[in-house]
């Protein structure tokens, strides 16, 4: 059994990526997998301040709010699932908001089997052309692998995903989650 983290950082609540984050969960949990799914935007996180404060103090943020469980939460997991929304070519403030706020264990953050959960309204090039903040996250984990990535396309309102093939796909890429 692994345990799962999946951050998914839309605002929407029945948003493209959430639905997928939904289900990618199922599947990962009918394997038999541990999974915790966090939606940013009903957590109280702040902005880093770049005090620097978590570098002079050993690593713990001067900032009293939720994501010191998600930095637990994170440390504990083995593998880790990304989702978010392209906005303005790039990933969601809330996505960048968490990354950010991790800064404080940036060179202790682990192991992680890494997947990403990607919606657009546009087409895939477009996509791709986002994961830049993504990877330049996932580059500073002391090990990873990038081991599935779900681009919903073409998706401009939320719930259109449902009708499209990464729906199945989502549910099956959890499953494939190895014990
Ligand atoms: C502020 C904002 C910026 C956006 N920028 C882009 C963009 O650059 N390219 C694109 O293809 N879609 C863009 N979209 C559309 C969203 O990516 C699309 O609605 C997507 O399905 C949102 O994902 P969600 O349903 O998971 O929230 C933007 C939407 C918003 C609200």
């Amino acid at each position: 059994m692994k345990n799962v983290l999946i951050i998914s950082s839309s605002p929407r609540k029945k948003g493209n990526s959430q639905i997928l984050c939904e289900q990618f969960k199922k599947g990962a949990e009918a394997k038999g997998h541990q999974v915790e799914l966090v939606r940013i935007m009903e957590q109280n996180i702040g902005f880093c301040r770049a005090c620097d404060g978590c570098m002079r103090n050993g690593g713990t943020c001067v900032l009293k709010d939720d994501m010191a469980e998600i930095l637990k939460m994170f440390q504990k997991a083995d593998v880790l699932v990304l989702a978010t929304p392209v906005y303005f070519y790039g990933i969601s403030a809330q996505m960048k908001t968490f990354i950010d706020r991790t800064y404080p264990i940036w060179q202790h953050l682990g192991k992680k089997e890494i997947y990403y959960i990607i919606s657009a309204g546009l087409g895939e090039d477009i996509i791709e052309r986002s994961l830049g903040d993504l990877n330049g996250f996932v580059e500073h984990l002391e090990e990873y692998k990038i081991a599935g990535k779900i681009y919903a396309a073409n998706v401009m309102d939320a719930g259109l995903v449902e009708n499209q093939s990464v729906f199945k796909k989502a549910y099956d890429m959890g499953y494939s989650i190895r014990l």
